[in-house]
Parts: C-alpha cells; sequence; structure tokens
C-alpha cells in the first residue's frame, strides 16, 4: 500500500533497472520511504495523491500514462521528468536554446513537413514558401547533413545525405514527420553522458556504430582533464536549462570541442546488458538517491507551474 512517502515507477519492458531500484531503496532502509511498481486503472478529477515520487520510463509511449502524470504532478506528487515540459520538448528549440548558452551546436534548420493529414489542402498552407529555398538551407548546414525527426529517438528516420538531391529523397520518405536538417558533425570521439538530478553527470564512451549491445564501452580515461570537465559543464548546463532530472546526453567531439548532438533522452536506456556495470551500479545509486530526497522533502525538483500560485490562493479546496 502507498504511503505519503512511496516511491512509485512507471515501466516498459525493461527489467533490470526497476528490479534494481526498487531494492536499493529497501536498502537504504529510510523510515517510511520504499518503491514500486505503480498501478493505475483510470484516473477521476477527485483521486487523492497516492505517490510521493513518480518515476517515468514509458510515457511517451503510453499516452494514458502521461495524462495520469500530469495529474499527478497537480495533486504534488514529483514526477521525474516533468511531463509538461517532456510533452513540449523538441530538438530544434533545444539545440537554438544550448547555442545561445553557450553550448557548441551544429548548424541546424526546421523543416516544414514533406506532408499533412488529409484535410490539410495547399489553401491551409498559405503561409508557407513554395518551393523551399533548398539551396540556401543547404548552403547553411553544409554537406554531409543530417536530416532527422525534430521528436522522437531510436535512430528512426535519421538519414545522412551528401547532396541535394539525396536530401530530397529522403526527405520525400518522412510523411507527416517534422524533420530538422543539421551540419555533421565528423567526430574524432563520441561521448554519452548519463545524467541524473541535473548535477551528477557521467560521461561514458560511446560508438554509435556497434550493435547496441557493445556501444557503451567502459573505459575511465577516455578524456582529458579539460575536456572531461567541459563535458560535464556542459551536460550540467544542458539539464539545468531543460530541467530534466533524467536524461542521457550525446555530444559528438570534433577538433577538441564537444557538440551537442542528442540532449532529449528523458526516459534514458537504463538496461544493465547495455550500459553494463559499473554504470548500472551508478544509475541506481544515484536515482535512489535523488528520488529518496524528493520523498522526503529534503530537495526539490526544478521548476514551478504557473498555476502553482492560483493553486495556493484558491486553499485546500481549489
Ligand atoms: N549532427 C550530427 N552529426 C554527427 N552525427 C549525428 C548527428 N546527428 C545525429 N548523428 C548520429 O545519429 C545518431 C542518432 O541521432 P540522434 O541521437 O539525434 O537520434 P535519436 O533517434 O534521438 O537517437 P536516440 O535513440 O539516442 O534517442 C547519433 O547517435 C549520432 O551517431
Ligand atoms: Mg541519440
Amino acid at each position: 500500500m502507498s504511503s505519503p512517502r512511496t516511491i512509485g515507477l512507471l515501466v516498459g519492458r525493461e527489467e533490470s533497472f526497476p528490479t534494481a531500484f526498487i531494492e536499493e531503496v529497501a536498502r537504504r532502509g529510510v523510515p517510511g520511504v520504499s518503491a514500486e511498481l505503480c498501478r493505475l486503472e483510470g484516473t477521476r478529477l477527485d483521486d487523492p495523491r497516492r505517490y510521493a515520487v513518480l518515476i517515468d520510463r514509458i510515457s511517451h509511449e503510453v499516452p494514458y500514462y502521461r495524462s495520469y502524470l500530469k495529474y499527478a504532478a497537480l495533486v504534488g506528487t514529483v514526477v521525474i521528468n516533468n511531463p509538461f515540459w517532456w510533452s513540449a520538448d523538441e530538438k530544434f528549440f533545444g539545440t537554438a536554446l544550448l547555442a545561445r548558452l553557450g553550448v557548441a551546436t551544429p548548424r541546424t534548420v526546421v523543416l516544414p513537413n514533406k506532408s499533412y493529414i488529409e484535410d490539410i489542402s495547399p489553401a491551409s498552407l498559405r503561409n508557407l514558401a513554395y518551393p523551399l529555398p533548398w539551396e540556401r538551407l543547404a548552403e547553411y548546414v553544409g554537406f554531409p547533413a543530417i536530416l532527422k525527426p525534430n521528436t522522437g529517438g531510436g535512430f528512426k528516420s535519421v538519414y545522412k545525405v551528401h547532396s541535394l538531391e539525396e536530401l530530397w529523397r529522403c526527405y520525400d520518405e518522412t510523411g507527416q514527420q517534422t524533420m530538422i536538417l543539421q551540419e555533421y558533425i565528423a567526430y574524432d570521439h563520441y561521448v554519452r553522458c548519463i545524467c541524473i538530478g541535473r548535477r551528477e553527470v557521467l560521461p561514458i564512451r560511446w560508438d554509435p556504430r556497434l550493435p547496441w549491445t557493445e556501444r557503451y564501452i567502459v573505459d575511465h580515461d577516455h578524456l582529458s582533464p579539460e575536456l572531461g570537465a567541459r563535458v560535464v559543464r556542459d551536460a550540467r548546463l544542458i539539464n539545468e536549462a531543460l530541467g530534466y532530472d533524467m536524461n542521457t546526453v550525446e555530444l559528438a567531439i570534433r577538433g577538441g570541442v564537444p557538440y551537442a548532438i542528442d540532449f532529449t533522452n528523458p526516459a534514458p536506456d537504463f538496461e544493465r546488458a547495455r550500459i553494463r556495470e559499473p554504470y548500472f551500479a551508478w544509475v541506481v545509486e544515484k536515482m535512489a538517491d535523488l528520488a529518496i530526497a524528493y520523498a522526503t522533502g529534503a530537495d526539490h525538483p526544478p521548476g514551478r507551474m504557473r498555476w502553482d500560485r492560483l493553486l495556493a490562493e484558491a486553499g485546500p479546496e481549489g
């Protein structure tokens, strides 16, 4: 039975992280604090708060969970990650924000969709230049370039293109997705940072060209002290700016400069077989630290919503 200090987990198929996390919270023995899989069965407007903290690993694929999590946040549950921001988040906006915060970013353009739902006719698109000034857009980004979705993940619909003709051919396959066109960073080193609580950063050597089970490489000495410090500083800044408490940040390093490639992974891969030990143990420890600190009120999540003040004014009946 959940108590005011219970930590709930919403999970997909993954096994290793939820089990290890629940055991770790139990092992800590903090009075009243325990963790369990959350069970949902439809949500009413007057449902009480059931959890102090909810860790969301799957609401991007189960939309009802996202709705529930917004409701849970309204009634005072700390949700990792903030479901409102996760719903709004896009790669193009994030890249534009980071560029202004001094993080190195690839030149990026967001494009209108290739196609639309049936009801959209040319008259619906009168604000849109046609044809697009492809030459100018491509010139800004340069070739080779990456064409990839503005939202989403899993390496789906990620193209590397070398010419306008190839760009058009790939763009023609993208249907109703909003795509970004991005400067290709010819990296000599690639780092995937697991980031917890906006402060804890674990920069792992990662090779996206290898099969999934081999991509994370256990190597404790792959960054110079200067580059390591910059990677950690950038990753902290990115998570502070986006408010993510659980994330992975991918940086491609070219000429000693880390470029932010993919920094919106709010349900990062925590599978032991892929991220491997000792990284898996680090994740479980840091996630337990964070969730327990939120559950006990020792720490507070970032960001307040506009309605928080109005709710406080409306009082307990509001
Ligand atoms: N601008 C770029 N320069 C060089 N390589 C890139 C660039 N953008 C993407 N890539 C490569 O393509 C891969 C997939 O791109 P990205 O991570 O942005 O997509 P994703 O589908 O969100 O991936 P994930 O499954 O990690 O969420 C990256 O890991 C990187 O190897
Ligand atoms: Mg990625």
